[in-house]
């Protein structure tokens, strides 16, 4: 690899501040001097703050798990791109697919969010990935070009190296079923051509992670497949050894 790799931890609905804090704090401490690779940390809104401040002046980045496109509202339980970026976030995870199928997110939500996103100059970690049905209808392409679309629509003219896309198979979050590495060479590369077309050139730059129960024995082959620019990782994100293991392993693959 000659980009750094990019290492997100989606930590879903776990940690209190008090753990996520001292969470990082050991990352940082057994990790820092090794790490080859951008590491994101995407804890619960309600840490964000007290992360950010823990892991000022490090390399390592901070994002929250998801936003609502309005600047400000009557949108009871809702958090805005700007109360995000008052926090110090820099990333964003979106259309994640447990907002999409378990709350109902749909693809022009999504599309909002990205907008709202890039304005306020936080990085979107965009999620696209089909279920299960979907594979074995032979509707993978289909799905991944429809999110893309439609999740990118009004878009043409941004900067796409401002984002970053995650792959992320529905069948395989959270149940230890990792895609073959043919499954995922094959759909980041069919990711890519659809940016190509969308920005052109540019669009092959654009940086997609893999996930789906990407752990410490899977790390090492998945971060060498075709296409791929790191991982955005649930489980394997919240046990200190699991992550920082991934973290090493895919820290010497990358050749300054
Ligand atoms: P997992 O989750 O690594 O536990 O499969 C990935 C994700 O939901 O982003």
């Amino acid at each position: 690899m000659d980009t750094k790799p990019i290492i997100a931890g989606n930590w879903k609905m776990h940690k209190s501040v008090e753990e996520g804090v001292s969470f990082v704090g050991k990352i940082k401490n057994r990790i820092l001097d090794k790490v080859e690779a951008k590491v994101i940390f995407c804890p619960p809104f309600t840490s964000l703050f007290s992360i950010v401040k823990a892991l000022n002046g490090t390399d390592f980045g901070v994002g929250a798990q998801n936003t609502h496109f309005d600047v400000q509202g009557a949108y009871t339980g809702e958090i805005s791109i700007e109360m995000l970026k008052s926090t110090g976030v820099q990333y964003v995870i979106l259309g994640h697919s447990e907002r999409r199928h378990i709350f109902g997110e749909t693809d022009i939500w999504i599309n909002k969010k990205i907008h709202a996103a890039l304005n306020a100059e936080l990085v979107p970690i965009f999620c696209i990935g089909e279920t299960l049905d979907d594979r074995k209808s032979n509707q993978t392409a289909q799905v991944l070009k429809n999110q893309l679309n439609l999740g990118l629509q009004g878009m043409e003219s941004i900067d796409p190296l401002k984002m970053i896309i995650a792959y992320e198979p529905v069948w395989a979050i959270g149940t230890g079923e990792t895609a073959s590495l043919h499954q995922v060479a094959e759909a980041h590369g069919y990711i890519q051509s659809v940016l190509e077309r969308m920005f052109g050139q540019v669009g092959y730059e654009v940086p997609i992670l893999y996930g789906g129960s990407v752990n410490e024995n899977n790390a090492a082959e998945l971060i060498q497949t075709d296409c791929v620019s790191g991982f955005l990782i649930g489980g394997a994100s919240i046990k200190e050894e699991s992550f920082c293991n991934i973290v090493e392993q895919v820290s010497k693959f990358y050749k300054r």
